[in-house]
């Protein structure tokens, strides 16, 4: 499992969708998708934790006793696995989406874009953010987890400090593969 279907460039930033398991991952910085409380749990969040090992949650719960908010992340080392950094990020519980939902969602995408840049990292790559556990409908959260990365990348500020290179979606299924794919492929038409 590792197709790659999709890939585009956006102000020389590559944004690539794979079918893959995200704590593989070589890249600078994967995405969790964690809770409010930072507690750990099943889906991505469970085998970040079970394969990057214990390191991870002590240092969350040293440096964000408090948790994370939704619609937020925050970041940590990565223990054992690949990548360098996690980026936890929160995002929210599908309520019938008129309860914030895609505000939230769009926030999560983008906090972890800036921990990015500011750790100085080239790659990232996230899982589909909140479409597990939390029930977001796949192609809602898929339009703005797209949306958030490519207006990111347009509206980049300072070259000189942007570095990265690559932001990579690690969907799980190949339904989930499609729809991304779909959605990127019309909203780069678009843009
Ligand atoms: N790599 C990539 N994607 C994965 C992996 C993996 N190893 N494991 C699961 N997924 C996919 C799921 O199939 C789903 O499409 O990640 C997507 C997000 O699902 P969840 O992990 O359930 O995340 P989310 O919907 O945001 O729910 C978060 O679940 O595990 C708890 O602590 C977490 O309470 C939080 C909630």
């Amino acid at each position: 499992m590792n197709n790659l279907t999709t890939q585009t460039e956006i102000k020389n930033t590559v944004v690539e969708l794979i079918r893959a398991d995200i704590t593989e991952q070589n890249v600078d910085a994967i995405v969790n998708a964690a809770n409010a409380h930072l507690a750990g749990g099943g889906g991505v969040d469970g085998a970040i934790h079970r394969r990057g090992g214990t390191s991870i949650m002590q240092e969350t719960r040293e440096k964000y006793p408090n948790g994370c908010p939704t619609g937020s992340a925050v970041a940590t080392k990565a223990g054992n696995l690949p990548a360098k950094y996690v980026f936890h990020a929160v995002g929210p519980r599908w309520n019938n989406g008129t309860n914030g939902e895609p505000e939230k969602l769009h926030s999560a995408y983008k906090t972890c874009l800036e921990l990015a840049v500011k750790h100085q990292c080239k790659s990232i790559a996230f899982p589909s953010i909140s479409t597990g556990v939390y029930g977001y409908p796949i192609d809602q959260a898929a339009k703005i987890a797209i949306q958030t990365v490519i207006d990111f990348l347009n509206n980049k500020e300072t070259e000189t400090k942007f570095t990265l290179q690559l932001v990579r979606f690690c969907l799980f299924s190949e339904n989930d593969l499609n729809v991304y794919a779909d959605i990127l492929q019309s909203q780069t038409k678009q843009s």
